[in-house]
Formats: structure tokens, sequence, C-alpha cells
């Protein structure tokens, strides 16, 4: 197929591209637009057909269910099949719009395709106008997964969707780089306590605040366990080369990385670090690739995915990756640099 292109502004929305791209959804083919997250694959997500033209898009196995966006609380209630509860209007009011996708019991008018055969569906309210005016013009909620082919890192930008999916949708929406820059927190609001299914761009320490007591999926930290995001469970992220992260002090942490990169490059491979702008300069050999400051990881969250694709653009043949801290949104940082390296990790 043939992909159209519109390149849009948030601030001067185009409505004419954005009524075309609301038309293709209306009838069931697929359109990639921006979030303040990563781009998105949507479709109908009242619709079999369309969720299957997801899923044949992405190349994405069809055990893995796709996130609900939609505008409005009647569009929520439409998909849901529970009244809502206190927890869930307390989140809604904080985080709404914005990255937290809440787990709900799904109503009778989502597809099984769209929640791959569970009782429940994943919903968000993207914090982007683009987004927001596309799902409101089509009238329509629309089941996205994040637009990357399935297993590649996520697309924070237009570039990175092109690459991946062009002539493979109907409609690619472009617009500036994605904000926050990986993907929604995903909150499992149908146990006994609220569980954190995915780690994203809402804080465990910012839920905790609002709800009080929240549960990490044991999935997500013991390998043991099978994750209860299906999503989870996949190596996912994953740039071409193999990656390794070295984790300790941080001065150790430098040094080791200095030795294996020299080791590396004696044996003829082109190695990909990545650094932090505190260490950049430390290094001088291969290709180094700074995720942003240690002072503020919001930094190295907004550009994480971007600089693993540098790694494959860039041809590398091995990559080293410094740990950061686990803490506040350095835990959604840390669990996707992982899953990249496969859970490949030195302590040293
Ligand atoms: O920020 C985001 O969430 C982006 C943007 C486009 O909104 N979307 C996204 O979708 O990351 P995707 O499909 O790449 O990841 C959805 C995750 C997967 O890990 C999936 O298994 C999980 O959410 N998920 C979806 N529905 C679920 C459900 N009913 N129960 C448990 N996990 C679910
Ligand atoms: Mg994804």
């Amino acid at each position: 197929m043939k992909t159209k292109i519109y390149e849009l502004q948030e601030k001067h929305l185009d409505f004419h591209a954005i009524q075309e791209a609301a038309e293709v959804i209306r009838n069931n083919g697929t359109v990639v637009f921006p979030t303040e997250t990563v781009y998105g694959l949507g479709a109908n997500a009242l619709s079999q057909e369309a969720a299957r033209a997801i899923y044949a898009a992405k190349g994405r196995p069809s055990d893995n269910p796709l996130i609900v966006h939609i505008s409005s609380i009647d569009m929520l209630l439409y998909v849901i099949g529970e009244p809502l509860s206190l927890t869930a209007k307390k989140l809604m009011n904080k985080f709404w719009p914005g990255p937290l996708t809440l787990i709900f019991k799904k109503s009778s008018a989502v597809p099984m395709e769209v929640t791959a055969g569970l009782g429940t569906v994943a919903v968000r309210m993207p914090d982007n106008d683009i987004a927001l005016e596309l799902i409101k013009q089509s009238g329509l909620p629309i089941a996205a997964p994040s637009a990357n082919i399935s297993g590649k890192p996520s697309p924070t930008k237009a570039e990175h969707v092109i690459g991946d999916l062009q002539d493979r949708v109907d409609v690619i929406l472009s617009g500036s780089s994605s904000r926050v820059g990986l993907e929604s927190t995903v909150l499992d609001l149908t146990g006994e306590v609220p569980t954190i299914l995915r780690p994203g761009g809402v804080t465990l320490e910012e839920l905790q605040e609002v709800i009080g007591e929240v549960h990490i999926d044991k999935g997500l930290t013991c390998k043991e366990t099978a994750p209860k995001a299906p999503g989870m469970k996949y190596t996912h992220y994953a740039p071409e080369a193999a990656m390794t992260i070295l984790k300790g002090e941080l001065p150790k942490v430098v040094k080791a990385i200095q030795q294996l990169t020299e080791e590396q490059t004696k044996l003829g491979k082109l190695v990909g670090i990545l650094a932090t702008e505190e260490t950049k300069q430390s290094y001088q050999e291969g290709v180094i690739v700074s995720m942003g400051s240690r002072d503020n990881l919001y930094t190295a969250a907004a550009a994480i995915f971007d600089a693993l694709r540098q790694f494959d653009k860039q041809k590398v043949d091995i990559i080293y990756a410094e740990a950061l801290s686990e803490e506040n949104i350095g835990m959604a940082v840390m669990n996707r640099l992982k899953k990249a390296a496969g859970f490949n990790i030195i302590e040293v």
C-alpha cells in the first residue's frame, strides 16, 4: 500500500489532514499518530478487522493486547464493563491526559482481537493535540501499540516511524519528537491493590502519592515469574548489536567500559557506548552516544530509544551501556535498557 504522510504541528492543527486520517480510521484502515510518549499505530478499537490490520502492519504476535486511546470520559465508559472506582477517578483527574494506562474489565463493545482474548482492556487518554483531535474527529476509540516493527525500539521521531512502517500503513501523521520518550505506565486496577505491569512515564512514587499502596508485578523484577502484561515477556527495544549493561560505582563502570572498548576495538570491532552527559568525555574510541543527564533522568527517558536506533544506523558490533539510578523515572528507563540488553548485566 502507498502511505500518505502529513506533516503536522501541534500548535497549528491542520484539520483537513486530521479529517482525512479520521476517515481512514472510520474505514478500518491504519493511521500512525504522535503521542507524548511514543508514536502509535492506530486503528478503530471497535473492529476486529482493524485490530488485525494493526498486528499485520507491525508484525506483532496477536497474543499481545493493544492499548485503547480515548479523548473523553464517555468514550472510556463505552469500552469498560464496570463502574468507575474512586481510585480510577483520582488517577484520571491527576494524570489524564498523560502517560498512564489503566486496566479495567472490558465491555462487549471491544472485540477480543483488541484485548488478545483477555477479559480486560487497557485504556489511556494521550496528552497530544494531534492524537486527541484524531480520536475526536473519528468519533471512535483508537487501539494503538507503539508504531515500530515488533521487537525494535519504540519510535519517538517521525523518521523512526517512516523507516519502520512506510508502505505498511495507510496514513502517517508526522509531528514533533515525543516529549516523554518512553511508553505509558500500565497500571492494573482489576485486582485488590493497583499493580504496575509496565513502568513508564508516570512514576511509582507519583502514583503512591495519589492512591497510596501500589504493587509492582513480580514478573518485572523476577525472571522466573511470567509478567502479567503479555507484551513484557518479549525481547523488546533491541538494537541489532548485542548490548551489555555495566552496573556499580560510576568511576568503576567508566573504567570497565574503557577497558572493554579497548579490547574489542583491538579485535576490529566497532563499539557503541551508551554514556551520559557526565561521563561522555571519558571515552575516546567507538560510537559514543549520551542518553542525557544523570541529574535529570527525564532527559534519558526522552533520548533512550533514539540513542538505541543510532547504534543500528552506525552499524556498531557491540554495545556497552552505563546503568542509571532506578528511582523515579529511572525505573522505567532502566526497564527499557535491561530489555534492550536481554538482561545481560555485569556488576563491577
Ligand atoms: O505510551 C504508550 O502506551 C504507547 C502509546 C502509543 O500510547 N503504546 C504502547 O502500546 O506502548 P504497546 O502495544 O506497545 O504496549 C502495550 C502494553 C503491552 O505490554 C501489553 O501487553 C500491555 O500494554 N497490555 C495491553 N492491554 C493489556 C491488558 N488488558 N492486560 C495486561 N496488559 C495489557
Ligand atoms: Mg511497544
